[in-house]
């Protein structure tokens, strides 16, 4: 057996007015956890698709099991052992897992064409490997949870015999327990000699599970590893070039009068009795396990969803919100948890999708400012660091959190009084992080209230002048940053149901 599994040299991969992998080697071992991390628009997603076939690189090599190949679609790569589990699941929901398992593998399966029992019994077999026995092959895929259908995804891969099998961010729409069960799999997966490449920029993750890790900046490769040899400073130093000394630059606004009074909000199965004011100048986090009905009073707020009964106040004013665009006219801004859903036109450039949720402040009559959304959008890209080879790019061609940095920008361009950002740095990298509390303290010393639901203690910590901590559609505790509850074991107390004194 070769030494690697996988082996990449001297790959460079361009596309126009971007090198997005330069002279790029890795070297993957059977039966290892390889962490791959870099900053948003490293190339680490692009060197994926070199790996699976979906981009052909212009220059280097590839190996499999010491054995060069050369991918020309993603067949070749699948048949040569290499699969991949993407962040956005390729699941089809109204079908059983078993169909979902054998996608597009039916006609040539050597079991002939429709072998019905054979496959059940081969998709049980892999997702028991996997721990997951208890998911019955025949059941629809998509009343399963997020975290078990990314099983069925990885059965699948387990079932083509994959000896590399690559993960993409495969933790950032999970909660708390399915990330453990995730990384259980993982393991086991190890331990049967199957090598995995797990991509993550939390780097908590990747200390946990990883056994060596690779840095990639600006498409080149920074540095390879032990896990055992490296520490946060280390990768951090590998990914921005630079220590960061404190990852939450706190700074504090004024506190000002109440912008948004909850009362009793009640909306069956989700919310119940849900009260609480948020005002101006404060960062009032939402904290809780996911599932804890933090996002759905965020949406009843916004008028996305209906409420059975509770009161809303803006400014002192009860209101009777029924749809997200009477919200906006409020002054209310919405940065959703599901960007690709609600945020952008990836088809349109970097400039439009920056611009389009205010497009009032850039008329001058019955035309367009085009030089006040040029000066704009410069101004977002580089105040968030947006990493675009111009604001006329379309978005679609952005790396992933990239895009979700023209989606912060988008919403802080909004004249809103109210900003409610839920998860606001999911998928960025430690680096960009600053750069969007930032923004966040610009907008409380402007006076703004801001609503921020966030999963990541660290940040809640970091970021908040008050928690509101919930659980099972109600509120748990509230906890001011000067209060001695304010830190990660009470927070996580309250979150699990415990009473904090
Ligand atoms: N199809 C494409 N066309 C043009 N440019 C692209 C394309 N795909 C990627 N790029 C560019 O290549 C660079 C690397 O992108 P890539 O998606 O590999 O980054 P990443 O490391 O996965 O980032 P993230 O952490 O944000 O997901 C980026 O500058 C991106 O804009
Ligand atoms: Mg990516």
């Amino acid at each position: 057996m070769a030494e690697y599994v996988v082996e990449l040299k001297h790959v460079t991969k361009k596309f126009p007015g971007v090198v997005a992998m330069r002279d790029m080697h890795i070297q993957i071992k059977p039966g290892e956890i390889h962490g791959l991390v870099g900053e948003n628009g490293a190339g680490k997603s692009t060197l994926i698709k070199v790996l699976t076939g979906i981009h052909i690189p212009e220059e280097g090599e590839i190996y499999v099991d010491g054995a060069r190949v050369n991918f020309r679609n993603p067949v070749q790569a699948m048949e040569a052992g290499i699969a991949c589990v993407y962040q956005e699941l390729n699941i089809v929901p109204m079908l059983p897992v078993v169909d979902n398992v054998f996608m597009g593998r039916r006609p040539t399966n050597r079991f002939g064409l429709l072998d019905y029992p054979q496959m059940h019994r081969i998709a049980h077999e892999a997702l028991s490997t996997l721990g997951h026995a208890e998911i019955n092959t025949k059941m629809e895929c998509g009343k399963l949870g997020i975290g078990l259908q990314q099983m069925v995804e990885i059965a699948k891969a387990v079932t083509q015999d994959a000896r590399l099998i690559i993960m993409d961010e495969p933790t950032s729409s999970l909660g708390e327990q399915e990330v453990k069960h995730l990384m259980d799999t993982v393991r086991r997966l190890r331990d049967r000699g199957i090598a995995i490449l797990f991509v993550s920029h939390k780097l908590d993750e990747l200390f946990e599970l990883c056994d060596r890790v690779t840095v990639m900046r600006d498409g080149e490769h920074v540095l390879t590893d032990d896990i055992t040899n490296l520490d946060e400073d280390k990768l951090i130093q590998g990914m921005v070039g630079r220590s960061l000394d404190n990852q939450y630059p706190k700074e504090f606004g004024v506190k000002g009068s109440c912008y948004l009074k909850a009362v009793g909000l009640n909306q069956a199965g989700v919310l119940r009795d849900v009260s609480f004011e948020a005002y101006s100048g404060e960062v009032l986090a939402f904290a809780g396990l996911v599932g804890a009905g933090r996002t759905e009073t965020m949406r009843a707020v916004f008028g996305a969803d209906k409420l059975d009964s509770g009161d809303l106040y803006i400014k002192g004013e009860k209101v009777n919100i029924k749809n997200p665009g009477e919200a906006i006219r409020r002054g209310i801004a919405f940065l959703t948890e599901d960007r690709k859903g609600q945020g952008l036109v990836l088809s349109l450039p970097v400039r439009q999708n920056l611009t389009m949720a205010n497009m009032k402040k850039y008329r001058r009559g019955p035309l367009l400012n085009h030089h006040h959304i040029r000066q704009v959008s410069e101004d977002n890209v580089r105040t968030l660091r947006i990493k675009t080879p111009s604001i006329n790019e379309v978005v679609v061609q952005l790396s992933g959190g990239n895009q979700q940095k023209v989606v912060i920008g988008k919403w802080t361009n909004c004249d809103a009084d109210i900003f409610i950002f839920d998860e606001p740095t999911r998928g960025i990298d430690v680096g960009a992080k600053i750069e969007v509390y930032n923004v966040m303290n610009r907008l409380v010393k402007e006076g703004k209230c801001l609503i921020m639901v966030s999963s990541e203690l660290p940040e809640v910590l970091g970021m908040a002048d008050r928690v509101i901590v919930m659980r099972e559609g109600r509120v748990m505790a509230e906890i001011a940053r000067d209060s001695d509850h304010f830190n990660q074991h009470d927070i996580m107390k309250a979150a699990w149901g415990g009473e904090i004194a």
